[in-house]
């Protein structure tokens, strides 16, 4: 007996000793763990010209923080719950479940009022065009305000939750320059050339799927040894993220960020510079004054669909894969497709889509709101009997809704779930959640004799 004791203790040490050289450095660690960053991203106190923006940043491909700019905004200090209650209550905005990213969970409308009803209390997070009636509180920062940004923008965006959020590890295709209006946002970011080498293996490369709390450094070689860099953004701080660099995100306290995308250029236009310098009064960066053309950023989409499809598409490609994400309609119709093929050839190319004006693409996509666009063919519709059965029940906690419609539910995740809240159902919901519950058993039974047969 007092052998076998002595024995475990060395044997085990033995065996993790073996096995510690091949576990990868940060492996079921939080992203960033398996080395230390590069540094941090530069910050400077002051914003710099359009122009020395333009060739110090943004056409070599360098982040920068602009510490402070976004309290040039009068959003900075006005935007407090009761204020936008108050003024902007009613407008309809699209709310997510779940503030850990799962781009496949349904997001449905809420106006502003019932949101900050539920925000700190439940897992939503507010991502969408920042609505139009708020455009006079926020200023685009003055960096952009000439040169050639302003005629290139493509989308102002919220996002607004209670904290505790986190963001895949994910590029996008444009420029970007996201503002800190309330709370914190911390940043892991890979240089333009590291981040090709990241192994992007969902939504056609737009993401990583890693589990940013937990990386498997095995499934995720790529990320092994990966360089990175940190920012960290306190409120008034904006940083600019140029394109192609991978960002993962994670937001802390009562979040509330804007950012603005605009398409890349190569030339900085100085025409508009010299007329707009004279004036010194700063609500003129009012995004209210500007235009910003989804068709600029439903052009970008469509690029990345013919590019995948080696340069060229047909009516019959293109017309499953353009949805309406929430509706499931399918937008380009014959008629708008002639549209885009220009030298009516039946072939969709990027010289087509290039030739057209930004309103003609809007206009192809019936006019849809590029974030309400799926070029994946998707949909992610609401599950009509949950909504009901939920309109029907006097009154549940938030977290029952979120987890009525995560459509992603394992037979363990329902088991907790009824373990931990049964007490508080209301009965129909239980039984809804018990019959949902058979569903899967039934399905993983019908899987496993589906194996037998097989055998
Ligand atoms: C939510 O919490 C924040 C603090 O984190 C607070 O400032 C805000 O007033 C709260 N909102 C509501 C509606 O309770
Ligand atoms: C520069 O911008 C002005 C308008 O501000 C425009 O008229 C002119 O054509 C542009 N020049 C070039 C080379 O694009």
């Amino acid at each position: 007996m007092s052998r076998i004791l002595l024995c475990f203790p060395i044997f085990s040490i033995f065996f993790l000793f073996g096995h510690q050289e091949r576990i990868p450095a940060g492996h079921l660690q939080p992203l960033g763990s398996h080395r230390p960053s590069e540094g941090k991203i530069k910050s400077i106190d002051f914003i710099p010209s359009p122009k020395d923006f333009f060739e110090e940043y943004a056409s070599i491909s360098r982040p920068v923080i602009f510490k402070g700019a976004a309290k040039l905004s009068p959003g900075f200090s006005l935007w407090t719950d009761n204020y936008i209650r108050e003024k902007y209550g009613s407008i309809t905005v699209r709310v997510d479940y779940g503030k850990k990213e799962n781009r496949n969970r349904p997001a449905d409308d809420l106006t502003l009022s019932e949101f900050l009803a539920i925000y700190n209390d439940s897992d939503r997070y507010l991502v969408d065009t920042l609505p139009k009636e708020m455009w006079d509180e926020f200023f685009l920062p003055n960096c952009l305000l000439c040169g050639g940004f302003t005629t290139r923008l493509q989308d102002a965006v919220m996002w607004f939750s209670s904290g505790g959020s986190k963001s895949f590890l994910h590029m996008d295709t444009v420029d970007n320059v996201n503002c800190m209006i309330s709370g914190v946002k911390e940043w892991f970011i890979v240089d333009l050339e590291h981040s090709k080498l990241i192994d992007m293996d969902h939504g056609e490369g737009d993401y990583c799927s890693v589990n940013v709390d937990q990386v498997d450094m095995f499934k995720y070689p790529s990320l092994q040894n990966l360089p990175w860099w940190s920012a960290h953004l306190e409120p008034g701080d904006c940083l600019f993220i140029p394109y192609g660099w991978a960002h993962q995100v994670t937001s802390l306290f009562r979040n509330i960020a804007v950012n603005i995308w605009w398409t890349p250029f190569s030339r900085f236009n100085s025409t508009d510079c010299e007329v707009n310098s004279e004036n010194g009064d700063s609500s003129k960066a009012k995004l209210s004054n500007f235009k910003f053309t989804t068709g600029e950023q439903l052009r970008f989409m469509l690029l990345k669909v013919i590019k995948e499809h080696n340069g060229m598409m047909t009516y019959n490609v293109i017309n499953p894969l353009i949805v309406g994400e929430h509706t499931g309609e399918r937008l380009i119709t014959k008629t708008r497709f002639s549209l885009l093929d220009t030298d009516q050839d039946g072939y969709l190319t990027e010289d087509n889509v290039m030739s057209v004006p930004a309103d003609v693409v809007d206009e192809a996509f019936g006019k849809t709101l590029p974030g309400e666009v799926n070029i994946r063919g998707e949909s992610r519709r609401r599950d009509d009997r949950v909504s009901t059965l939920l309109q029907s029940v006097e009154k549940q906690p938030p977290l029952v809704e979120e987890f009525l419609l995560r459509d992603d539910k394992t037979l363990e995740d329902f088991n907790k779930f009824l373990g931990q809240h049964s007490e508080q159902l209301d009965k129909s919901v239980r039984d809804f959640i018990q019959e949902r519950l058979d569903d899967v058993l039934k399905s993983q039974q019908t899987e496993s004799q589906g194996k037998h047969n097989e055998l």
